[in-house]
């Protein structure tokens, strides 16, 4: 494999800031400074060092991405752009989004090539928590809080599972909904069973991961390894 895909799928940085480190001698392969990015390296056997730091080589990928409106939740898509094609600098072909955020809906996305951790937290019986950040069209009255918060009739077999409403700024109709589901348009359909209606919806966290609010719609960063442990231990 070549040196910059070994580094960047290590988590070391994206392609194009591997690159530079390379270019500037940051890296080392066996022992020797290399700076060809196209450099063949061993993934069992060479032994990779960053700024003097041994690199490990891992099997699976995560990245977090802040995504924007306007990008379907897809690895293909015939008309619209994919949030796989926000992470094309990566030169990855095996990366797929955790589960699917509406075109129009912003927020924490998890892309990945593990396709067992996907599974597990996008199972329906894990009930992995999903906080979402909502903009309402009106205000909310305590009862209809709690009848949403205990479960509303959105055209399903069932009703909704319970679910956790906090206002963030009532004023501006802004709140936090807590899901343990993940159905089509759920957020976007609770609301609506209760008279109201979702003018912004952005997803702030899923399990342990939270959105960093460092990265803004579009960007994306490789998880840390204790937000790996954090969502593995979810779905153990
Ligand atoms: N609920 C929705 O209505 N839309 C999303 O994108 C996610 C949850």
């Amino acid at each position: 494999m070549r040196l910059d895909k070994y580094l960047t799928q290590a988590g070391v940085g994206t392609r194009s800031e591997v690159k530079e480190y390379i270019r500037k001698g940051c890296v080392c392969v066996d022992g020797i400074v290399e700076k060809h990015a196209d450099r063949k390296v061993d993934e069992a056997a060479s032994e990779v060092t960053f700024q003097g730091t041994r690199v490990r080589f891992q099997k699976f990928v995560y990245y977090m991405l802040n995504k924007p409106a306007g990008f379907v939740s897809a690895t293909q898509d015939s008309h619209d752009k994919t949030v796989v094609w926000l992470l094309r600098a990566e030169g990855r072909t095996d990366l797929f989004p955790v589960g699917r955020l509406d075109k129009d809906t912003e927020g924490l996305l998890l892309l990945t090539n593990d396709g067992d951790m996907a599974h597990r937290l996008l199972s329906p019986r894990r009930h992995v928590p999903k906080q979402y950040f909502v903009r309402l069209a009106e205000d909310l009255s305590e009862e209809t809080v709690r009848r949403l918060e205990a479960g509303v009739d959105i055209g399903e077999k069932k009703p909704t599972l319970p679910s956790v409403f906090e206002w963030k700024n009532r004023q501006a109709h802004e709140a936090y909904l807590t899901i343990t589901e993940g159905k089509f348009h759920q957020v976007k359909r609770m609301f609506a069973a209760v008279g109201n209606k979702v003018l912004f919806l952005r997803r702030v966290r899923m399990g342990n991961l939270v959105l960093d609010e460092g990265l803004p719609p579009g960007e994306y960063r490789p998880l840390y390894e204790d937000e790996i442990k954090g969502l593995l231990d979810v779905t153990e």
